[in-house]
């Protein structure tokens, strides 16, 4: 029997996770479907129930659910935890396992497909929202020389600073406190670049070769790249590449195969 995966969220009509993932099952010639499925909004738990009655085997979990669904699992990963979110589930006999990959997609991208090695890197994370919490731990466990947070709400980096002192070193502040800094990769993980808005970081932040890296992603280049390539950031990438790489890494979680990125990001650029 055809084995039955998709991903759930509200609203969920764009994703492109059943086009990436049906792209990853020909790739390696796996045996399942991939659906979207819209859960209402008070409705997560039920819609999860169902799915796993018909004999879903797992789910990606996408907004608003990825604490609901943190909830509800029987087993979670030390990466979800540290994330306070979960968005892969895989079920099986011994019950509902949640793990988050967002993480582990954006490292996988950085290191395998641009090349670029964390180890040792001067790294700075702009944001300390959901987004930037989840991919703290990863980024640490590359071991960087320094991994910087940086928040317009300092509170929230310096929380972030402490849940996460004993993994690596890690240190927090504001903007202002960027000043004569320079760093070998700079991660975009606020949602300022959605809105159009751009980020008061001082000039002088980039190394030589280094790379400036937006979570988000768009049809045209996003306002944190057009600032970084104005002020001398030598590579640029958008998070289209971290969205194929955490879907790859659930497909390995569910699948025990590791489809190749590469081509389905150049095929989802051209389209
Ligand atoms: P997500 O789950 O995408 O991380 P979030 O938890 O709402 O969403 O976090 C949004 C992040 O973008 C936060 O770091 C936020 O900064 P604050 O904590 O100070 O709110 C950041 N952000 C959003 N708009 C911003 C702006 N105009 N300037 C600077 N930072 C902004």
């Amino acid at each position: 029997m055809t084995d039955r995966y998709g991903v759930i969220g509200n609203p969920i009509g764009h994703s492109k996770s059943p086009w990436i993932h049906a792209a990853f099952a020909r790739q390696t010639g796996e045996d399942m479907t991939y659906d979207a499925i819209l859960a209402p909004l008070d409705g997560f738990d039920a819609a999860v129930r169902a799915f796993r009655a018909a004999g879903g085997r797992g789910l990606n979990v996408t907004v608003p659910f990825k604490l609901q669904a943190a909830a509800l699992c029987d087993d979670r990963s030390e990466r979800a935890r540290e994330a306070g979110a979960v968005n892969t589930l895989r079920f099986d006999a011994t019950g509902a396992f949640g793990d988050n990959t967002d993480g582990a997609g954006l490292v996988a991208d950085i290191t395998r497909r641009l090349g670029v090695t964390l180890g040792g890197a001067r790294v700075l994370l702009l944001g300390a929202g959901g987004a930037a919490r989840g991919v703290i731990g990863p980024l640490l466990r590359e071991r960087p020389a320094e991994l910087r947070l940086a928040n317009r709400t300092v509170d929230k980096a310096l929380d972030l600073e402490r849940q996460f002192a004993a993994e690596g070193p890690i240190a927090a502040g504001g903007y202002d406190a960027l000043a004569g800094r320079a760093f070998d990769v700079v991660v975009n993980a606020t949602s300022a670049s959605l809105a159009g808005l751009v980020l008061p970081l001082p000039r002088g932040l980039y190394a030589p070769r280094a790379l400036a890296y937006d979570m988000v992603y768009g049809d045209r280049p996003t306002t944190f790249l057009e600032q970084a390539r104005a002020t001398g950031a030598a590579t640029l990438a958008d998070g289209l590449g971290m969205l194929v790489a955490q879907a790859a890494e659930s497909f390995w979680l569910w699948r025990g195969v590791r489809p190749d990125t590469a081509p389905v990001i150049a095929r989802l650029r051209a389209s």
